[in-house]
């Protein structure tokens, strides 16, 4: 069935270095300057910290070499790549279920990622026009929003949420650049798109980054992040914490799969997979020493939630120095962040699209970045008309979550643990023993060490975790 037979060959990255930089720009997006900050704060700091590495480097890592095996290996999107793997390994293509469930995974996630990262593009926008009110007045490095109460400012965050259309453009204007990136296909659209946006990203975070260090708090800013008190871990952190490691890694939605399926080049999949996980969890942790000191300085709550980024840094920003330009140029950083990973989503079932049903890419794109920009509609519409809808009401632990949280929940709750489950399973036990160790290159202690992470450790605990975080009186807690 597969498109890919027809006569122009598939699309590919022109380098393996094009992949890692795709790869990374998928992995680093709003997990990783939002989300690991916001849980990092509410989890007590240096203890989750600690766990998250961990779980980074011995259940996430083991996934990137797996999930990249895949795609690699069977050169197609990832329904179809997973049932090559399991043709060559002798094993029932019903294995590739796992690739339909990360397909949906994905386009269930896009779909209310890029309604955040609408909220990111309008404060680009409240950021920008402040910044331009500051040039005006011939004071380009004073604070931001000048004058305006924390009230006023932390209102900002409420007034956008309470209007539909502010939230429906935004959304629509970050769908449509996502969509058409990736309707642009592999190599002029999201190979280009990482290449002129990630160093982009790296200046910015490298840049605040110093600036914080100066302005802001450095010191109480560490302690915080990585002076770990185990005594606030609970389970739920646990989950939380693998839960993130899996986003923050883009595992368990197919999405490396199908990165991985438009590798053309035979280097071994190692230290592909090590530079990817490296970057991720560094930049999580600068993200942290970015966020942190300046929120310290102003002696705000680092446990502030979802609104840390939203209300407590606009905040902190109007006393900085320069806390306008800063301010700016911060949510430009986490909307580049957001674009490169949004089209990795966005392209997981446009793939799917494309080899299965044998679509265009423009029509593929053009039926899921659609269908997605509907379901996000939903999702927005939960702060405001819908505010009272509650999907998954009936199960304890989405009572009372609306939309756009019970998408992401159960997504990463549920899908992305499961996901990563069966990725590990059909890796670590089904796949080709030959197969794998030919495509990954990995041998000696080095394959040994990653077999067990991936036939043992990845299901034990991933599958633990995923049991004791949706049945939390399993463990009374
Ligand atoms: N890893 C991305 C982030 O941290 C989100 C993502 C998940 C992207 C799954 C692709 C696939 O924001």
């Amino acid at each position: 069935m597969a498109a890919s037979t027809g006569t122009t060959p598939r699309e590919g990255w022109s380098s393996r270095s094009a992949f890692i930089l795709a790869a990374i720009g998928a992995a680093v997006g709003l997990g990783n300057v939002w989300r690991f900050p916001t849980l990092a704060g509410e989890n007590g700091g240096g203890a989750f910290v600690l766990v998250y590495v961990a779980f980074v480097f011995l259940l996430g890592l083991p996934l990137v070499i797996s999930e990249i095996f895949l795609g690699r290996t069977g050169q197609d999107d990832a329904v179809g790549s997973i049932r090559k793997v399991a043709q060559r390994s002798g094993v029932s293509e019903a294995w590739s279920g796992f690739g339909i469930m990360g397909v949906v995974a994905a386009f269930l996630i896009v779909s209310f990622y890029s309604v955040v990262a609408g909220w990111v593009l309008y404060y680009v926008g409240v950021m920008g026009a402040d910044f331009v009110g500051a040039l005006a007045a011939g004071d380009p490095l004073r604070g931001a929003l000048p004058g305006e109460s924390q009230e006023a400012i932390q209102g900002r965050m409420g007034d956008l949420f309470a209007d539909p259309m502010l939230l429906l453009a935004m959304h629509f204007a970050f769908m449509g650049v996502t969509l058409y990136i990736v309707a642009r296909g592999i190599g002029s659209g999201i190979e280009a798109a990482a290449t002129v946006l990630m160093p982009m990203f790296f200046v910015l975070l490298i840049g605040i980054t110093i600036y914080g260090a100066f302005a802001g708090d450095m010191g109480e800013a560490l302690a915080f992040l990585f002076t770990p008190d185990f005594s606030k871990l609970t389970s739920q952190s646990l989950n939380t914490a693998l839960g993130q490691a899996l986003f923050s890694l883009s595992l368990g939605v197919a999405g490396l799969i199908t990165y991985g399926s438009y590798i053309k080049g035979s280097d071994g999949l190692g230290s592909t997979s090590l530079t990817i996980a490296f970057a991720d969890t560094g930049v999580a942790l600068i993200a942290g020493m970015m966020i942190f000191p300046i929120v310290f300085a102003v002696g705000l709550d680092p446990a502030a939630g979802p609104t840390l980024v939203f209300q407590t840094l606009p905040f902190a920003f109007q006393t900085m120095p320069a806390g306008s330009l800063i301010g700016l140029l911060f949510f430009v950083l986490i909307l580049v962040a957001a674009v490169t990973s949004s089209i990795s989503l966005l392209e997981v079932p446009t793939a799917w699209g494309i080899g299965e049903m044998g679509w265009s890419r423009t029509t593929s794109a053009l039926i899921f970045g659609g269908s997605a920009f509907l379901v996000g509609i939903a999702c927005l519409l939960g702060y405001n008309v819908w505010a009272d809808v509650r999907p998954l009401g009936f199960w304890d632990l989405f009572a009372d979550t609306d939309i756009l949280d019970t998408i992401d929940g159960f997504t990463g709750k549920v899908m992305l643990p499961l996901g990563a489950f069966f990725t590990a399973i059909f890796v670590g036990w089904r796949a080709d023993r030959r197969l794998v160790q030919e495509m990954t290159g990995l041998s000696g202690s080095w394959l040994a060490l990653w077999r067990f992470l991936i036939a043992w450790l990845c299901p034990l605990a991933v599958g633990l975790i995923l049991v004791t975080g949706l049945f939390p009186a399993i463990l009374g807690s």
